[in-house]
């Protein structure tokens, strides 16, 4: 059955059409957002990540029908006016991209985890070590870099958000 539902779509009041028994990874590329990758369909890999009400999910085993009245958030909609995001930046100055299907959902869940810093109520920095990204990213495979790039672009784009 088709049906619409609305939401905040990358900051923007949307209308999205979808089927009620698709997953929100079939509805956001249904829809041309076609940045969100599909990898494994069955929530190990990580390769669509989306941020739901800031918080990342597995949009391949979320239906889109619950994302009625959510704020999505996808990789298209962090660079803005055609500046790259300081965590699309950082993994771009780390090379922590090769073949780029699994660079999407890493951005978003390292995005995610620097808004949850933000948002502690703490006044000291907080100095993640390699393995605490490690464990963040756990949800998040990459076949192609062995990870040492993307810790390194997760912890410099940690740091310098908290400068
Ligand atoms: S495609 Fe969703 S977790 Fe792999
Ligand atoms: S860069 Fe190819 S899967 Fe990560």
């Amino acid at each position: 059955m088709k049906q619409i539902i609305q939401c905040q779509l990358n900051g923007k009041p949307t209308e999205l059409l979808i089927d009620t028994r698709q997953s929100l990874l079939e509805a956001l590329r249904e829809n041309g957002l076609t940045g969100t990758k599909e990898g494994c369909s069955v929530g190990e890999c990580g390769a669509c990540t989306v941020l739901i009400d800031d918080i990342p999910i597995n949009a391949c085993i979320s239906l889109a029908v619950r994302a009625e009245g959510t704020s999505i958030r996808t990789i298209e909609g962090e660079a803005v006016a055609g500046e790259l995001s300081p965590v699309q930046q950082a993994y771009v100055d780390a090379g922590a991209v090769q073949c780029g299907f699994c660079t999407p959902g890493l951005v978003m869940k390292t995005t995610a985890l620097i808004e949850d810093l933000k948002n502690e109520d703490s006044t000291s920095p907080c100095n993640l070590s390699r393995d605490d990204i490690r464990r963040e990213h756990a949800g998040n495979l990459c076949r192609c870099t062995g990870y040492q790039h993307i810790v390194d672009a997760a912890i410099n784009a940690v740091n310098a958000a908290q400068k």
